[in-house]
C-alpha cells in the first residue's frame, strides 16, 4: 500500500445514484484523478453505503471528517483539485462533518 495522508471512502452503493451505475463509474475517475495527480497521497476506498443515500455518491474525506455529496463529476474534481490537492473544503457541497453533524 502506498503512504496515504488522507483516505477518501465512496459509495458505489445502489441507492446514491440509479443503480449505482453513476457512481461505480464516478469511483473509477476519482481513482484516475488521484493517479494522475503523483505528488498526492489519498487512498480509496469503494464503500456500499452510508446511510444517506439521495444525491450521491457520498464522499467521505479522513481524517478530516467531512461528508460530501458529490453529484456530478464536475463536483468530483472540484473536490480532487481544491479540497484533496489544495487543502481547502468545497463548502456548497458539504453534508455533515465529523464531530459537528449535517451542515
Ligand atoms: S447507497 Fe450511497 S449512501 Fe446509501
Amino acid at each position: 500500500m502506498r503512504t496515504h495522508s488522507k483516505h477518501v471512502l465512496m459509495c458505489a452503493g445502489p441507492r446514491c445514484t440509479e443503480g449505482g451505475r453513476q457512481a461505480e463509474a464516478m469511483f473509477l475517475k476519482l481513482g484516475e484523478l488521484i493517479d494522475g495527480r503523483p505528488g498526492l497521497k489519498v487512498k480509496r476506498t469503494r464503500s456500499h453505503c452510508f446511510a444517506v443515500c439521495k444525491n450521491g455518491p457520498i464522499l467521505v474525506v479522513y481524517p478530516d471528517g467531512v461528508w460530501y455529496r458529490c453529484a456530478g463529476e464536475p463536483v468530483l474534481e472540484r473536490i480532487v483539485e481544491e479540497h484533496l490537492q489544495g487543502g481547502n473544503e468545497v463548502s456548497e457541497h458539504i453534508i455533515h462533518r465529523l464531530g459537528e453533524g449535517d451542515a
